[in-house]
């Protein structure tokens, strides 16, 4: 017989037939029971998984939102932190302008928000402005005390021909100083763009301020007029004026120097300036301690030292306002020692700017016959401007009316 058939043992069959049918029955109920089981373990699963993923979609939630508030809370600072760098830099502004000085009951809050009270300089009129939390020491810097002496007092300063090269170099230098107002003068709106984009690299020195005229040289210019530009300005004196604005014209031997370029020369050179002081000369009286006049000239000038090489119609142009530099010292100087005026024409050297390439390009051959080989003039601007600088700050009534040069040497007329 086949082991696919049942083999019952008919004797018992029914006990073997129950055994079997009970053993079915249990097997259908575990089956049942396994199955279930299995859906109750599979929803337990689902609900964990479901239970699960709440959780972490809350807690992502969470994350979001104390993200978002912290960068809200960021946002907010970077814009009070803005607010207060723009009022600070509007308070520095004012108090080195109009030389105003904290007062104490400030001075002991570190970050507070108060009220700054001026008179404006163009109208004369009183403002106010409202300052928001401020850091006050950071203002205390600039926080001046008015002037009250001579010592304290701001020194004006009028440099012309300010746009480039030594005038340029003396402006930067200049406004980099303490308690100096800087005018300074260029003869076109494009220069006078040129000198805000230059100066802006500059830091100011703590109460020192500029300020720009507009005079063109190249025709004789009214001393009432130069006057009358300066007065607007609202300046009551200078302490020093420095006429610097000239140009070479073509470095030839007298035998071609045209009269033309003589007449240019002079008109710039000598005549212009000499109209210059003419019409601040009263700013200058007006200084509380020996107003300066430093004319710049070159040792082109010079007739005792005069170079083997063409001097052009320059050569006669400075060597003319030389003779005036001299000049203006003995009329403002009496011999009993009452120093008046300090005039100095003072020479800058052979110097790194735009005229002194121009004189090297103009000599090129000359200089090559003597075996004198340079590219460009000896002398750097850096060291011409503080050495000039130098020379006005320590000159003295004994030095005035004397041929300077920017290392304090004197020069031959
Ligand atoms: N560099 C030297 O080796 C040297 C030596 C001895 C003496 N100097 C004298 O030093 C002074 C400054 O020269 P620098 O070396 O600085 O030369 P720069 O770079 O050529 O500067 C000359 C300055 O003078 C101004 N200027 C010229 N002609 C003018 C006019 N007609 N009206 C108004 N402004 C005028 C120029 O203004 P613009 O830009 O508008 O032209 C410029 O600002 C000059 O008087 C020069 O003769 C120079």
């Amino acid at each position: 017989m086949s082991e696919n058939y049942l083999e019952l043992d008919v004797a018992q069959g029914i006990p073997v037939w129950d055994e079997v049918f009970q053993r079915e029955k249990e097997q259908e109920k575990l089956r049942k029971l396994d199955e279930k089981e299995l859906k109750k373990a599979a929803a337990l699963y689902k609900k964990r998984q479901q239970q699960a993923a709440k959780e972490l979609q809350e807690s992502a939630a969470e994350v979001c939102k104390k993200d978002a508030e912290a960068k809200a809370r960021e946002c907010k600072a970077a814009r009070v932190q803005k607010q207060q760098e723009k009022d600070a830099a509007t308070a520095r502004k004012l108090l080195v302008a109009h030389s105003l000085k904290l007062r104490g009951s400030y001075a002991r809050k570190p970050l507070c928000k108060f009220s700054l009270r001026y008179q404006d300089q163009k109208d004369s009129k009183p403002r106010s402005l409202r300052l928001c939390r401020i850091s006050l020491p950071s203002l205390l810097p600039y926080s001046v005390p008015a002037p009250m002496s001579a010592t304290t007092e701001t020194k004006v300063y009028v440099v012309t021909g300010a746009n480039r090269g030594l005038g340029l170099g003396l402006v930067q230098s200049l406004l980099a100083r303490p308690q100096h107002t800087v005018v300074a003068t260029v003869r076109s709106e494009q220069a006078k763009q040129s000198l805000e984009d230059e100066v802006k690299s500059v830091t100011k020195g703590t109460g020192s301020t500029l300020e720009i005229i507009q005079y063109d040289f190249s025709t004789a210019i009214a001393p009432n007029q130069v006057e009358s530009t300066f007065a607007k300005l609202n300046i009551h004196y200078i302490d020093v004026l420095v006429l610097n604005a000239g140009g070479a014209q073509p470095m030839v031997p007298p035998s071609e120097t045209t009269a033309e370029d003589l007449r240019a020369a002079f008109e710039t050179n000598t005549i212009a300036p000499l109209l210059v002081f003419q019409g601040l000369k009263s700013y200058l009286l007006q200084a509380k301690s020996t107003p300066k006049l430093i004319w710049v000239t070159s040792s082109v000038g010079s007739i005792g030292d005069m170079d083997p090489f063409g001097g052009g119609a320059y050569g006669p142009s400075r060597a003319a306002q030389n003779w005036l530099a001299r000049s203006i010292h003995l009329e403002f100087n009496g011999t009993k020692g009452d120093t008046r005026l300090i005039a100095i024409p003072l020479h800058p050297g052979w110097v790194q700017t735009r005229a002194g390439q121009y004189v090297v390009d103009q000599w090129q051959s000359a200089l090559k016959a003597i075996d004198y080989n340079i590219e460009k003039p000896p002398t750097t601007l850096e060291d011409s401007v503080s050495g000039m600088i130098k020379v006005i700050e320590d000159a003295t009534a004994e030095q005035s009316g004397q041929f300077l040069t920017f290392e304090g040497k004197s020069l031959p007329w």
